[in-house]
């Protein structure tokens, strides 16, 4: 029998408990009328421990598990595969975990020297024909779109040498595929290799000199340019030999914007003001400026430097506009909403240009008292409202991503993919909306008769 995970701990529990079984449904119970036009997949991803954990539980380090709702003529199927990650099946082999999620350190001795691709939890990107999941300290691992069996690690025939963000942006115009690496070659010294991975796959690289050590998850494009927000949430092994926190806010730091020009030319930077931003929502050229749309808070859940935390208020995630011009040198930074909000999506069709709408989870995450967002939102910039829709009480939402009714369709005209969980039945079910009335609630709902946990991203892949 499986050692139980530890029930108690607010990242296993709840909306978060991983599922020990994977399983392949077709055909399941919807309730109300679901689209016919709408065929494809939504693939989520998060964090499924397959064993109890080894030592202080890290969800960022997590077994990822792939959930995909395939979609067509108004019928929902789904299946659900952990990514067989050299962790996992080291893991499997042994009937329990053997790595520590939260210091490598704490390592059962026997894979000491072990091959290690991550844990391929965090996201998923559909480039070239290949499903990727990602997790941004290790490479991508390939993943059959259609068995969700595990091809392995995948590095672009060569092209990409270490590991690669989870949040790659596809340049809807060209089809490239723009991402970068965090700490290239595990080296803590600021620096970023930022890569383009053309639509047949072939790959050009090169290094970004950074200001500190920072953790950057994400980024923006536009078609000239690539933006980055590096905050102050440095990465320092120095510190944790003297005792501090691996991961520290560096406020006196201060924020830092690259704009980097994606022909190869000298990047650009700014100064702002400290703060954090784990996700961008979009950015674009206005005129000689660049437009930086992103979710962010005053400070991060991480400690400072000597271990201490800020205020629970200042985790709360705001939307904002960033306006960098690069004759003033100035970052105008305007917040769009007072409504909490995190995990932004846009219509992807619109990824780097002038676009009206973001979509959102809200209602809840960091700073509010409540981990799980009970509501998802929908900002549209014509009118600088966000538009909620609140879900039960005991009902956790998930980021909602966008599809679009035809390839064709007006931007925003199409639908909302979201999870819902209610903690009173501990089951999950895929709720899809009018992206254009979210205050309406779900068209549909398509139901398990188990969870979904609560992961982190998620995408749609148009049936070809
Ligand atoms: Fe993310």
């Amino acid at each position: 029998m499986a050692t139980p995970y530890p029930q108690r701990h607010p990242l296993m529990s709840g909306p978060f408990e991983p599922i020990r079984f994977e399983c392949a449904y077709a055909d399941l119970v919807v309730a109300g009328d679901w689209p016919a036009e709408l065929e494809g997949a939504l693939y989520r991803i998060g964090p499924n421990p397959q064993f109890a954990p080894r030592g202080p539980y890290n969800p960022l380090q997590g077994d990822g598990m792939v959930h995909a709702f395939r979609i067509a003529n108004g019928c929902v199927d789904y299946r659900n595969r952990w990514v067989r990650t050299s962790r996992w099946r080291l893991e499997r082999e042994a009937g329990r975990a053997l790595f520590a999620t939260s210091d490598p350190r704490g390592h059962d001795p026997s894979v000491a020297g072990a091959p290690d691709d991550g844990a391929a939890n965090t996201n998923l990107v559909f480039h070239h024909g290949r499903l990727l999941a990602l997790e941004e300290g290790h490479p991508p691992i390939e993943i059959d779109p259609e068995s969700l069996e595990t091809a392995g690690p995948f590095d672009f025939g060569g092209g990409l040498p270490g590991s690669m963000t989870a949040h790659p942006k596809i340049d809807p115009v060209s089809g490239e595929m723009i991402a970068f690496c965090n700490f290239p070659g595990g080296r803590f010294d600021g620096s970023l290799e930022l890569y383009e991975a053309s639509r047949s796959g072939e790959v050009v690289r090169r290094r970004l000199e950074g200001p500190f050590p920072a953790l950057v998850h994400d980024f923006a494009i536009t078609p000239r340019n690539l933006v980055f927000v590096v905050c102050p949430v440095t990465v320092s092994m120095e510190r944790v030999r003297a005792g501090g926190p691996a991961i520290a806010w560096e406020p006196a730091l201060g924020t830092r914007v690259a704009v980097v020009p994606r022909d190869g030319g000298e990047a650009h930077w700014y100064r702002a003001p400290p703060c954090m931003a784990w996700h961008l929502l979009n950015a674009f050229e206005d005129g000689g400026n660049i437009v930086v749309d992103l979710c962010q808070q005053a400070a991060p859940a991480f400690p400072f430097a000597d271990g201490s935390v800020s205020p629970e208020a200042d985790l709360r995630q705001y939307l904002a506009r960033w306006t960098l011009d690069p004759v003033s040198e100035i970052v105008a930074i305007g917040r769009l909403s007072e409504i909490v909000c995190e995990y932004p999506r846009i219509d992807e069709r619109k990824t780097g240009s002038a676009y009206r709408f973001g979509f959102f989870a809200t209602c809840g995450g960091p700073g509010t008292g409540d981990l799980v967002h009970r509501g998802l939102g929908r900002y549209d910039h014509s009118t600088g409202r966000m538009e909620v829709w609140r879900g039960n009480p005991d009902e956790a939402l998930s980021e909602p991503v966008f599809a679009p009714r035809r390839p064709d369709a007006a931007e925003g005209d199409g639908w909302l993919l979201a999870t819902i969980f209610s903690e009173r039945s501990n089951r999950s079910r895929l709720a899809i909306f009018d992206a254009n009335r979210l205050e309406d609630g779900p068209l549909a709902m398509a139901h398990l008769d188990h969870r979904v946990p609560a992961g982190f991203h998620g995408i749609f892949v148009a049936a070809p």
